[in-house]
């Protein structure tokens, strides 16, 4: 398939070109500090309160993770952060003055906020590298002709990049030769070509080695700084390898917060989750 039918698909996925409101170019005040102010928020489904007055505030370039049971309403937050479903009530601002419940998922993913899937979603026949191009020429921010070449400086931004995703040796192979790992990798390096303010993911390191574990650790803490990132994860090694601070969300809301020492000599989260 041609990089152009490629180009139109991924950006169809993101819904990026058929928006004609300048989503990206609004202004994320972060001022105080903080990069994403959720408060009393709750949806139910049939009956079921999946998430139930929750509060969490996340900082500017933090890395969080959030961990608990399965069912704890852990994807459906981050799938009310994105605009796939729509709380019941609860405000979710993205900086201080944004309001995401205004905006569609569409205008959510322009706003500056980028989700990964559990499953990567990488073009198989592609070069690592044409997909990163892909990536980046999808990101109205950067790319404003589809027939444009990449300048030197994007060129060196994908290096960059590919070089933190421990990929640049795979440059110019297939993805489809990549392993589990390396897709998942490239995929966080495909939503990072767009320039997320903030980047969620959701269960990187199912299905990961060891050694591949510890690079997802270290190329997530890379990420943040630049970007605010926010991983929910089961494998207690891997967050504690992040050392980051962690928020443990139980029956819709936010049952404790802290290091993963704190948490693990807190009662309550032991017996709801770490001591299984
Ligand atoms: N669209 C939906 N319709 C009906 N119920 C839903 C929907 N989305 C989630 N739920 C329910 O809400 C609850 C929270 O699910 P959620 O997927 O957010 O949990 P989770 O913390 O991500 O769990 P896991 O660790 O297993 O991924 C579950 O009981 C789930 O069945
Ligand atoms: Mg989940």
């Amino acid at each position: 398939m041609s990089m152009l039918a490629d180009l139109r698909k991924f950006s169809r996925r993101d819904r990026v070109f058929s928006h004609l409101i300048r989503a990206d170019q609004l202004e994320v005040d972060t001022s105080k500090g903080h990069i994403l102010y959720i408060e009393d928020l709750s949806v139910s489904f049939d009956g079921f309160k999946a998430i139930d007055n929750l509060n969490l505030y996340i900082g500017d370039g933090e890395l969080r993770c959030i961990i608990g049971p399965n069912g704890a309403g852990k994807t459906t937050l981050m799938d009310i952060i994105t605009g796939k479903t729509r709380p019941d009530s609860g405000t979710v601002f993205f900086g201080q003055y944004t309001d995401l419940l205004e905006f569609s998922e569409a205008e959510i993913a322009q706003i500056g906020i980028g989700r990964k899937f559990q499953k990567p979603t990488v073009f198989e026949q592609h070069s690592v590298f044409e997909n990163l191009e892909l990536a980046m020429a999808a990101n109205k921010r950067v790319w404003h002709s589809l027939s444009a070449q990449l300048t030197a400086e994007q060129k060196d931004r994908i290096d960059e990049i590919l070089v933190q995703a421990s990929l640049i040796d795979f440059k110019h192979q297939p993805a489809k030769l990549l392993s589990h790992g390396q897709k998942q990798w490239l995929e966080i390096a495909m939503l990072v070509m767009q320039e997320p303010r903030l980047l969620l993911v959701d269960e990187p390191v199912a299905g990961m080695t060891h050694q591949e574990m510890d690079k997802t650790a270290e190329l997530l803490h890379q990420l943040a700084g630049r970007h605010s990132v926010v991983v929910v994860e089961h494998d207690m090694d891997f967050v504690r390898s992040i050392a980051s601070e962690v928020t443990v969300l139980h029956q819709g809301s936010v049952l404790a917060e802290g290091t993963m020492e704190e948490l693990q000599s807190n009662p309550k989260v032991v017996e709801v989750y770490l001591g299984e």
